[in-house]
Protein backbone atom coordinates (compact mmCIF):
# COMPACT_ATOMS: atom_id res chain seq x y z
CA UNK A 1 0.00 0.00 0.00
CA UNK A 2 1.58 3.35 -0.55
CA UNK A 3 1.84 6.16 1.45
CA UNK A 4 -0.95 7.75 0.20
CA UNK A 5 -3.25 5.30 0.25
CA UNK A 6 -2.01 4.64 3.80
CA UNK A 7 -2.91 8.07 5.24
CA UNK A 8 -5.85 7.95 3.65
CA UNK A 9 -7.05 5.02 5.48
CA UNK A 10 -5.82 6.39 8.94
CA UNK A 11 -7.48 9.73 8.55
CA UNK A 12 -10.60 9.02 6.64
CA UNK A 13 -10.98 6.13 9.36
CA UNK A 14 -11.83 2.93 6.91
CA UNK A 15 -10.36 0.72 9.71
CA UNK A 16 -12.50 1.20 12.74
CA UNK A 17 -10.05 -0.87 14.92
CA UNK A 18 -6.94 -0.03 13.52
CA UNK A 19 -4.98 1.53 16.47
CA UNK A 20 -3.33 4.20 14.09
CA UNK A 21 -7.01 5.38 12.46
CA UNK A 22 -8.04 5.49 16.43
CA UNK A 23 -5.01 7.43 17.44
CA UNK A 24 -5.43 10.36 15.14
CA UNK A 25 -9.17 10.51 15.66
CA UNK A 26 -8.67 10.82 19.37
CA UNK A 27 -5.29 13.19 18.56
CA UNK A 28 -7.93 15.51 16.98
CA UNK A 29 -10.72 15.40 19.35
CA UNK A 30 -8.78 16.34 22.28
CA UNK A 31 -7.00 19.50 20.12
CA UNK A 32 -10.70 20.74 19.08
CA UNK A 33 -11.59 20.47 22.97
CA UNK A 34 -8.46 22.05 24.27
CA UNK A 35 -8.39 24.98 21.23
CA UNK A 36 -12.41 25.76 22.03
CA UNK A 37 -11.70 25.48 26.05
CA UNK A 38 -8.82 27.79 25.11
CA UNK A 39 -10.12 30.33 23.36
CA UNK A 40 -13.09 30.38 25.89
CA UNK A 41 -10.44 31.04 28.94
CA UNK A 42 -9.25 33.65 26.93
CA UNK A 43 -12.52 35.80 26.80
CA UNK A 44 -11.85 35.76 30.52
CA UNK A 45 -9.45 39.06 31.04
CA UNK A 46 -7.72 37.58 34.55
CA UNK A 47 -7.16 34.43 32.80
CA UNK A 48 -5.86 36.17 29.99
CA UNK A 49 -3.84 38.41 31.84
CA UNK A 50 -1.82 35.33 33.31
CA UNK A 51 -2.31 32.69 31.20
CA UNK A 52 -2.64 34.67 28.03
CA UNK A 53 0.96 33.28 26.61
CA UNK A 54 0.45 30.02 27.23
CA UNK A 55 -3.15 30.07 25.73
CA UNK A 56 -1.74 31.43 22.66
CA UNK A 57 0.88 29.20 22.39
CA UNK A 58 -1.93 26.32 22.41
CA UNK A 59 -3.80 27.76 20.00
CA UNK A 60 -0.84 27.91 17.60
CA UNK A 61 -0.06 24.15 18.43
CA UNK A 62 -3.78 23.04 17.48
CA UNK A 63 -4.11 25.38 14.54
CA UNK A 64 -0.67 23.59 12.79
CA UNK A 65 -1.86 20.55 13.51
CA UNK A 66 -5.07 21.21 11.84
CA UNK A 67 -3.52 22.87 8.96
CA UNK A 68 -1.29 19.40 8.25
CA UNK A 69 -4.37 17.55 9.27
CA UNK A 70 -6.15 19.55 6.05
CA UNK A 71 -3.30 19.39 3.38
CA UNK A 72 -2.93 15.39 3.84
CA UNK A 73 -6.89 15.33 3.95
CA UNK A 74 -6.49 17.23 0.50
CA UNK A 75 -3.51 15.05 -0.07
CA UNK A 76 -4.90 11.68 -0.09
CA UNK A 77 -8.38 12.96 -1.45
CA UNK A 78 -7.73 10.51 -4.75
CA UNK A 79 -7.79 7.76 -2.63
CA UNK A 80 -11.33 8.30 -2.36
CA UNK A 81 -13.39 5.53 -3.60
CA UNK A 82 -15.70 8.28 -4.72
CA UNK A 83 -13.03 10.54 -6.44
CA UNK A 84 -10.99 7.38 -8.36
CA UNK A 85 -12.13 8.06 -11.60
CA UNK A 86 -11.18 12.30 -11.81
CA UNK A 87 -8.02 13.33 -12.11
CA UNK A 88 -6.07 14.43 -9.32
CA UNK A 89 -6.96 18.13 -9.23
CA UNK A 90 -10.48 17.52 -9.95
CA UNK A 91 -10.62 14.94 -6.83
CA UNK A 92 -9.14 17.36 -4.60
CA UNK A 93 -11.57 20.33 -5.38
CA UNK A 94 -14.73 18.23 -4.78
CA UNK A 95 -13.26 16.88 -1.80
CA UNK A 96 -12.50 20.14 -0.71
CA UNK A 97 -16.11 20.90 -1.14
CA UNK A 98 -17.56 18.36 0.99
CA UNK A 99 -19.45 19.91 4.02
CA UNK A 100 -16.84 18.04 6.52
CA UNK A 101 -13.97 19.91 4.45
CA UNK A 102 -15.79 23.04 4.14
CA UNK A 103 -15.77 23.17 8.25
CA UNK A 104 -11.75 22.07 8.42
CA UNK A 105 -11.28 25.21 6.04
CA UNK A 106 -13.83 27.71 8.36
CA UNK A 107 -11.52 26.21 11.00
CA UNK A 108 -8.29 27.56 9.93
CA UNK A 109 -10.32 30.90 8.98
CA UNK A 110 -8.99 32.18 12.23
CA UNK A 111 -5.65 32.45 11.28
CA UNK A 112 -5.86 33.99 8.40
CA UNK A 113 -8.24 36.67 9.91
CA UNK A 114 -5.59 36.83 12.94
CA UNK A 115 -2.67 37.55 10.39
CA UNK A 116 -5.22 40.19 7.99
CA UNK A 117 -6.77 41.88 10.91
CA UNK A 118 -5.74 42.14 14.36
CA UNK A 119 -8.06 42.44 17.36
CA UNK A 120 -10.90 41.61 15.36
CA UNK A 121 -14.12 40.93 17.38
CA UNK A 122 -14.73 38.11 14.21
CA UNK A 123 -11.50 35.70 15.04
CA UNK A 124 -13.64 34.87 18.17
CA UNK A 125 -16.49 33.43 16.62
CA UNK A 126 -14.58 32.09 13.47
CA UNK A 127 -12.57 30.30 16.15
CA UNK A 128 -15.42 28.40 17.84
CA UNK A 129 -16.30 27.03 14.26
CA UNK A 130 -13.99 24.97 15.03
CA UNK A 131 -16.32 23.08 17.57
CA UNK A 132 -18.08 21.46 14.23
CA UNK A 133 -15.05 19.49 13.77
CA UNK A 134 -16.19 17.00 16.34
CA UNK A 135 -19.02 16.11 13.93
CA UNK A 136 -16.56 14.20 12.10
CA UNK A 137 -16.61 12.12 14.92
CA UNK A 138 -19.98 11.47 15.91
CA UNK A 139 -21.99 8.72 13.78
CA UNK A 140 -24.71 10.06 15.98
CA UNK A 141 -24.65 13.46 14.70
CA UNK A 142 -24.42 11.63 10.90
CA UNK A 143 -27.56 10.01 11.88
CA UNK A 144 -29.80 12.77 12.56
CA UNK A 145 -28.44 14.24 9.50
CA UNK A 146 -29.50 11.52 7.64
CA UNK A 147 -32.89 11.54 9.35
CA UNK A 148 -33.26 14.97 8.54
CA UNK A 149 -33.08 14.54 5.04
CA UNK A 150 -35.09 11.20 5.00
CA UNK A 151 -38.10 12.73 6.66
CA UNK A 152 -38.11 16.15 5.23
CA UNK A 153 -41.63 16.02 3.67
CA UNK A 154 -42.68 15.13 7.59
CA UNK A 155 -40.69 18.31 8.90
CA UNK A 156 -41.51 20.45 5.92
CA UNK A 157 -45.54 20.12 7.39
CA UNK A 158 -44.70 20.88 10.62
CA UNK A 159 -43.26 23.87 9.77
CA UNK A 160 -46.39 24.44 7.23
CA UNK A 161 -48.35 23.96 10.15
CA UNK A 162 -46.45 25.92 12.93
CA UNK A 163 -46.77 28.80 10.31
CA UNK A 164 -50.14 28.22 9.84
CA UNK A 165 -50.95 28.88 13.83
CA UNK A 166 -48.55 31.46 13.95
CA UNK A 167 -50.60 33.49 11.11
CA UNK A 168 -54.00 32.44 12.93
CA UNK A 169 -52.72 33.07 16.49
CA UNK A 170 -51.00 36.57 15.06
CA UNK A 171 -54.41 38.01 13.11
CA UNK A 172 -57.22 36.54 16.10
CA UNK A 173 -54.98 38.52 18.91
CA UNK A 174 -54.28 41.60 16.30
CA UNK A 175 -58.38 41.38 15.54
CA UNK A 176 -59.61 41.42 19.61
CA UNK A 177 -56.96 43.26 21.05
CA UNK A 178 -54.91 45.62 18.54
CA UNK A 179 -56.87 48.30 19.74
CA UNK A 180 -56.49 48.02 23.42
CA UNK A 181 -52.89 47.47 23.09
CA UNK A 182 -51.80 49.23 19.80
CA UNK A 183 -48.04 49.24 20.95
CA UNK A 184 -47.64 45.43 21.27
CA UNK A 185 -50.33 43.78 19.34
CA UNK A 186 -51.17 46.51 16.71
CA UNK A 187 -50.04 45.44 13.68
CA UNK A 188 -49.28 41.84 11.81
CA UNK A 189 -45.51 41.92 13.22
CA UNK A 190 -45.71 42.56 16.78
CA UNK A 191 -48.90 40.20 16.62
CA UNK A 192 -46.72 37.98 15.39
CA UNK A 193 -43.83 37.77 17.91
CA UNK A 194 -46.44 37.77 20.68
CA UNK A 195 -47.58 34.52 19.02
CA UNK A 196 -44.45 33.05 18.56
CA UNK A 197 -43.12 33.70 21.86
CA UNK A 198 -46.69 31.95 23.26
CA UNK A 199 -46.54 28.84 20.89
CA UNK A 200 -42.74 28.70 21.72
CA UNK A 201 -43.76 29.51 25.59
CA UNK A 202 -40.98 31.95 26.02
CA UNK A 203 -42.92 34.54 26.67
CA UNK A 204 -40.28 37.59 28.03
CA UNK A 205 -40.85 40.68 30.30
CA UNK A 206 -42.18 42.38 27.59
CA UNK A 207 -44.74 39.79 26.26
CA UNK A 208 -47.88 41.22 26.16
CA UNK A 209 -50.44 39.70 28.82
CA UNK A 210 -54.35 39.31 27.34
CA UNK A 211 -56.58 42.11 28.48
CA UNK A 212 -59.73 40.64 27.02
CA UNK A 213 -61.60 37.70 28.31
CA UNK A 214 -61.70 36.53 24.32
CA UNK A 215 -57.79 37.49 24.41
CA UNK A 216 -57.19 35.33 27.16
CA UNK A 217 -59.17 32.15 25.24
CA UNK A 218 -56.97 32.84 22.42
CA UNK A 219 -53.73 32.60 24.17
CA UNK A 220 -54.77 29.60 25.74
CA UNK A 221 -55.44 28.10 22.39
CA UNK A 222 -51.66 29.35 21.26
CA UNK A 223 -49.72 28.01 23.69
CA UNK A 224 -51.69 24.40 23.30
CA UNK A 225 -50.90 24.66 20.00
CA UNK A 226 -47.36 25.21 20.19
CA UNK A 227 -47.52 22.32 22.22
CA UNK A 228 -48.65 20.08 19.22
CA UNK A 229 -46.42 22.52 16.77
CA UNK A 230 -43.14 21.52 19.35
CA UNK A 231 -44.05 17.82 19.85
CA UNK A 232 -44.63 16.60 16.63
CA UNK A 233 -41.08 17.26 15.03
CA UNK A 234 -39.37 16.40 18.60
CA UNK A 235 -41.52 12.68 18.16
CA UNK A 236 -40.39 12.36 14.13
CA UNK A 237 -36.91 12.46 14.57
CA UNK A 238 -37.08 10.85 17.90
CA UNK A 239 -38.52 8.24 16.68
CA UNK A 240 -36.76 7.67 13.86
CA UNK A 241 -33.15 8.50 15.87
CA UNK A 242 -34.31 5.53 17.93
CA UNK A 243 -34.93 3.44 15.29
CA UNK A 244 -31.92 3.71 13.40
CA UNK A 245 -29.45 3.72 16.60
CA UNK A 246 -31.02 -0.08 17.37
CA UNK A 247 -30.66 -1.19 14.04
CA UNK A 248 -27.07 0.21 13.67
CA UNK A 249 -24.55 -0.38 15.57
CA UNK A 250 -21.95 1.73 13.70
CA UNK A 251 -22.26 4.04 10.55
CA UNK A 252 -22.52 2.24 7.26
CA UNK A 253 -19.59 4.29 5.37
CA UNK A 254 -19.09 4.59 1.21
CA UNK A 255 -15.90 3.64 2.21
CA UNK A 256 -16.46 0.68 3.87
CA UNK A 257 -18.87 -0.72 1.26
CA UNK A 258 -16.45 0.32 -1.58
CA UNK A 259 -13.67 -1.67 -0.36
CA UNK A 260 -15.72 -4.97 0.09
CA UNK A 261 -14.32 -7.10 -3.17
CA UNK A 262 -17.76 -7.96 -4.47
CA UNK A 263 -18.77 -4.65 -5.03
CA UNK A 264 -15.26 -3.98 -6.41
CA UNK A 265 -16.60 -2.84 -9.75
CA UNK A 266 -19.90 -1.31 -8.95
CA UNK A 267 -19.93 2.23 -9.85
CA UNK A 268 -20.50 5.01 -6.98
CA UNK A 269 -24.48 5.81 -7.54
CA UNK A 270 -24.69 2.04 -6.85
CA UNK A 271 -22.13 1.90 -3.99
CA UNK A 272 -24.55 4.48 -2.79
CA UNK A 273 -27.66 2.61 -2.89
CA UNK A 274 -26.07 0.03 -0.81
CA UNK A 275 -24.89 2.10 1.61
CA UNK A 276 -28.57 2.74 2.12
CA UNK A 277 -29.52 -0.53 2.29
CA UNK A 278 -26.91 -2.14 4.42
CA UNK A 279 -27.02 -2.92 8.04
CA UNK A 280 -24.46 -2.43 10.14
CA UNK A 281 -23.66 -5.63 13.17
CA UNK A 282 -20.86 -5.64 15.51
CA UNK A 283 -21.07 -8.92 16.86
CA UNK A 284 -17.83 -9.83 19.95
CA UNK A 285 -15.97 -13.14 19.38
CA UNK A 286 -17.79 -16.49 20.43
CA UNK A 287 -21.34 -15.85 19.00
CA UNK A 288 -22.75 -18.05 16.46
CA UNK A 289 -24.62 -16.03 13.83
CA UNK A 290 -25.54 -18.51 11.60
CA UNK A 291 -27.03 -22.08 12.82
CA UNK A 292 -27.52 -25.09 10.32
CA UNK A 293 -30.45 -25.96 9.32
CA UNK A 294 -32.42 -22.46 10.20
CA UNK A 295 -34.62 -20.65 7.96
CA UNK A 296 -32.23 -17.85 5.61
CA UNK A 297 -33.20 -15.28 6.89
CA UNK A 298 -29.99 -12.11 5.43
CA UNK A 299 -26.76 -12.26 4.26
CA UNK A 300 -23.29 -11.15 5.62
CA UNK A 301 -20.34 -9.25 4.68
CA UNK A 302 -16.96 -9.64 6.80
CA UNK A 303 -15.81 -5.64 7.33
CA UNK A 304 -13.75 -6.19 9.87
CA UNK A 305 -12.72 -9.63 12.06
CA UNK A 306 -13.37 -13.11 11.15
CA UNK A 307 -15.89 -15.92 11.63
CA UNK A 308 -15.50 -19.94 11.42
CA UNK A 309 -17.90 -21.71 9.49
CA UNK A 310 -18.29 -25.40 10.54
CA UNK A 311 -19.03 -26.85 7.09
CA UNK A 312 -19.79 -30.32 5.77
CA UNK A 313 -15.84 -30.65 4.80
CA UNK A 314 -14.44 -29.02 7.80
CA UNK A 315 -13.78 -25.68 9.42
CA UNK A 316 -13.06 -23.02 7.14
CA UNK A 317 -12.09 -19.17 8.32
CA UNK A 318 -13.47 -16.60 6.27
CA UNK A 319 -12.47 -13.03 6.95
CA UNK A 320 -12.54 -9.98 5.84
CA UNK A 321 -13.41 -9.05 2.73
CA UNK A 322 -15.44 -12.48 2.18
CA UNK A 323 -19.18 -12.88 2.93
CA UNK A 324 -21.59 -15.67 3.83
CA UNK A 325 -25.14 -16.66 4.65
CA UNK A 326 -25.63 -16.44 0.69
CA UNK A 327 -26.41 -20.53 0.16
CA UNK A 328 -29.94 -20.59 1.73
CA UNK A 329 -31.20 -17.04 0.21
CA UNK A 330 -30.14 -18.52 -3.24
CA UNK A 331 -31.45 -22.23 -2.64
CA UNK A 332 -34.26 -21.10 -0.29
CA UNK A 333 -33.08 -24.21 1.76
CA UNK A 334 -32.11 -23.97 5.24
CA UNK A 335 -29.25 -23.06 6.39
CA UNK A 336 -26.11 -25.18 4.92
CA UNK A 337 -23.62 -24.56 8.14
CA UNK A 338 -23.13 -22.90 11.26
CA UNK A 339 -20.56 -19.87 11.48
CA UNK A 340 -19.57 -18.50 14.38
CA UNK A 341 -17.23 -14.90 14.80
CA UNK A 342 -13.27 -15.99 16.30
CA UNK A 343 -12.69 -12.44 17.03
CA UNK A 344 -14.96 -9.56 17.58
CA UNK A 345 -16.51 -8.65 14.08
CA UNK A 346 -18.01 -6.30 11.69
CA UNK A 347 -20.51 -7.25 10.06
CA UNK A 348 -22.55 -5.59 7.12
CA UNK A 349 -25.81 -7.05 6.69
CA UNK A 350 -28.07 -7.77 3.55
CA UNK A 351 -31.51 -8.87 4.26
CA UNK A 352 -33.20 -11.30 1.99
CA UNK A 353 -35.26 -9.28 0.30
CA UNK A 354 -32.47 -6.71 -0.71
CA UNK A 355 -30.32 -9.96 -1.56
CA UNK A 356 -32.43 -11.27 -3.77
CA UNK A 357 -33.38 -7.71 -5.28
CA UNK A 358 -29.71 -7.19 -5.68
CA UNK A 359 -28.70 -10.05 -7.63
CA UNK A 360 -31.75 -9.18 -9.76
CA UNK A 361 -30.70 -6.09 -10.73
CA UNK A 362 -27.33 -6.61 -10.56
CA UNK A 363 -26.29 -9.38 -12.61
CA UNK A 364 -22.54 -9.53 -12.84
CA UNK A 365 -23.30 -9.71 -8.93
CA UNK A 366 -25.33 -12.29 -8.73
CA UNK A 367 -22.67 -14.38 -10.52
CA UNK A 368 -20.39 -13.66 -8.60
CA UNK A 369 -21.94 -14.85 -5.50
CA UNK A 370 -23.37 -17.75 -7.20
CA UNK A 371 -19.86 -18.95 -8.26
CA UNK A 372 -18.75 -19.12 -4.68
CA UNK A 373 -21.89 -20.57 -3.13
CA UNK A 374 -21.14 -23.25 -5.92
CA UNK A 375 -17.76 -23.94 -5.30
CA UNK A 376 -18.77 -24.35 -1.29
CA UNK A 377 -21.26 -26.68 -2.09
CA UNK A 378 -19.97 -30.00 -0.55
CA UNK A 379 -19.23 -31.97 -3.92
CA UNK A 380 -17.47 -28.97 -5.02
CA UNK A 381 -16.13 -27.64 -1.98
CA UNK A 382 -12.54 -29.11 -2.39
CA UNK A 383 -12.08 -27.09 -5.32
CA UNK A 384 -13.04 -24.06 -3.39
CA UNK A 385 -11.08 -20.74 -4.58
CA UNK A 386 -10.35 -18.48 -1.89
CA UNK A 387 -11.77 -20.02 0.96
CA UNK A 388 -8.58 -21.13 3.09
CA UNK A 389 -9.36 -24.61 5.32
CA UNK A 390 -8.38 -24.98 8.77
CA UNK A 391 -7.43 -28.03 10.68
CA UNK A 392 -8.21 -28.59 13.98
CA UNK A 393 -5.15 -27.21 15.49
CA UNK A 394 -6.55 -24.09 13.98
CA UNK A 395 -4.37 -23.35 11.02
CA UNK A 396 -5.00 -22.13 7.48
CA UNK A 397 -4.16 -24.81 4.67
P1 LIG B 1 -25.90 -20.61 4.20
O1 LIG B 1 -26.13 -22.03 3.87
O2 LIG B 1 -26.96 -19.65 3.94
O3 LIG B 1 -25.46 -20.51 5.75
C1 LIG B 1 -24.23 -21.05 6.14
C2 LIG B 1 -23.16 -20.40 5.32
O4 LIG B 1 -21.84 -20.86 5.51
C3 LIG B 1 -23.41 -20.70 3.85
O5 LIG B 1 -24.57 -20.11 3.45
C4 LIG B 1 -22.13 -20.24 3.24
O6 LIG B 1 -22.12 -18.86 3.07
C5 LIG B 1 -21.13 -20.63 4.32
N1 LIG B 1 -20.48 -21.88 3.91
C6 LIG B 1 -21.00 -23.12 3.82
N2 LIG B 1 -20.06 -24.00 3.39
C7 LIG B 1 -18.92 -23.30 3.19
C8 LIG B 1 -17.61 -23.63 2.75
N3 LIG B 1 -17.26 -24.85 2.41
N4 LIG B 1 -16.71 -22.62 2.67
C9 LIG B 1 -17.01 -21.37 3.01
N5 LIG B 1 -18.25 -21.02 3.44
C10 LIG B 1 -19.19 -21.94 3.53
Amino acid sequence: MGLRQRIFEVLEHGRRREPASRAADWLLVVLVLADVAATVAHTVPDIAASHGTGLQLLDRVCVAVFAIEYAARMWTAPEHPLLHRRTPLGARLRFAATPLMVIDALALLPLALELLFPRNELILLTRLVRFLKLARYSPALATIGRLIASERRALLACVIIFIGALLMAAAAMLVVEGSVQPDKLGDMPKAMWWAASMLAKIGGGDLAPPLTTLGRIIAAITVMLGIGCFALPVAIIGRGFYEEIRRRDFVVTFAMVARVPLFARLDAAAIADLVAILKARTVPSGTTIIRKGDRGDAMYLIASGRVEVESAVGKVVLQEGEFFGEMALLSREPRSATVTTIRSTDLLVLDADDFLRLVDRLPDIGAKVRAVAKDRRPAAAPAAAGNARVGDDGTRT
